[in-house]
């Protein structure tokens, strides 16, 4: 296992590799399926990783490709918003929220049947709520001055759409692929396209935010305040 002071260095060696051929990066430190990768969530241990992959970025001849970070659904509020704050201070392009949960609260299966699943990370329905609130949590941080992408528990078209709404520029699906089979995305997109019809936008991008709180106010618990 890479031990934690050499997060950055490894980090930037597979940005330089990968670099020619990407699209865009996704520094992912969210995953609870490798033991301590999440304490690099921490901001003063994401900033010089954020750095070092920036820098290898810029070696490998790719400065401009954009730079994202992609967080768990368990982190506390608090720290929910420092990366949020980390994001407009280092100038990254994007944050996708959310990876899976370690959190085992509210599901139908019963103890023991959750306890024989075993350790690691859940995805799909039960991550649907809290995922939708770090976004939501997220926009009102960084406002549309950081590209935001939604993931976790997305299953329907509704669900596509609270997202797009609450601030997301970009949707995932994982887990509704999975079980909801190859149309899948052929029926969020047509229900898609009925909703942003319904509402009276001409294409999603318009619906973008359209839930978020007005810039210059901010989310504390459920309730909105003038931000300090
Ligand atoms: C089988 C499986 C493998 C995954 N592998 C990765 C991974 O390598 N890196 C990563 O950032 N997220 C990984 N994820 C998390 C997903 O990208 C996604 O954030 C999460 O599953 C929540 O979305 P969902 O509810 O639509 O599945 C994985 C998820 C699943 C189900």
């Amino acid at each position: 296992m890479t031990p934690e002071e050499d997060a950055p260095a490894d980090y930037a060696t597979s940005a330089r590799r990968l670099a020619p051929y990407a699209d865009y990066m996704v520094v992912n430190v969210s995953s609870p399926n490798t033991p301590g990768l999440r304490d690099l969530q921490g901001v003063e241990r994401l900033r010089p990783l954020l750095t070092a992959v920036r820098a290898a970025l810029a070696d490998a001849g790719r400065p401009a490709l954009p730079l994202l970070v992609k967080i768990a659904p368990d982190l506390a509020d608090e720290d929910v918003d420092a990366v949020a704050d980390l994001a407009l201070a280092e100038g990254l392009d994007g944050i996708v929220a959310t990876n899976t949960t370690i959190s085992r609260e509210g599901l139908s299966a019963t103890a023991e049947e959750v306890e024989a699943a075993g350790a690691g990370g859940l995805s799909g329905a039960p991550l649907k709520d809290r995922s939708l609130e770090v976004l939501r949590r997220l926009r009102a941080r960084v406002g549309d001055r950081v590209t935001l992408v939604a993931v976790g528990g997305v299953e329907t078209a509704e669900d596509a759409w609270a997202r797009i709404r609450a601030g997301a520029t970009l949707v995932q699906g994982y887990t509704g692929l999975i079980y909801g089979g190859p149309l899948w995305p052929r029926r969020v997109h047509r229900g898609l396209a009925r909703l942003v019809r319904e509402a009276g936008y001409s294409s999603v991008g318009e619906a973008v935010g359209a839930d978020a709180p007005p810039p210059g106010l901010s989310l504390v618990g459920d309730d909105v305040e003038a931000a300090s």
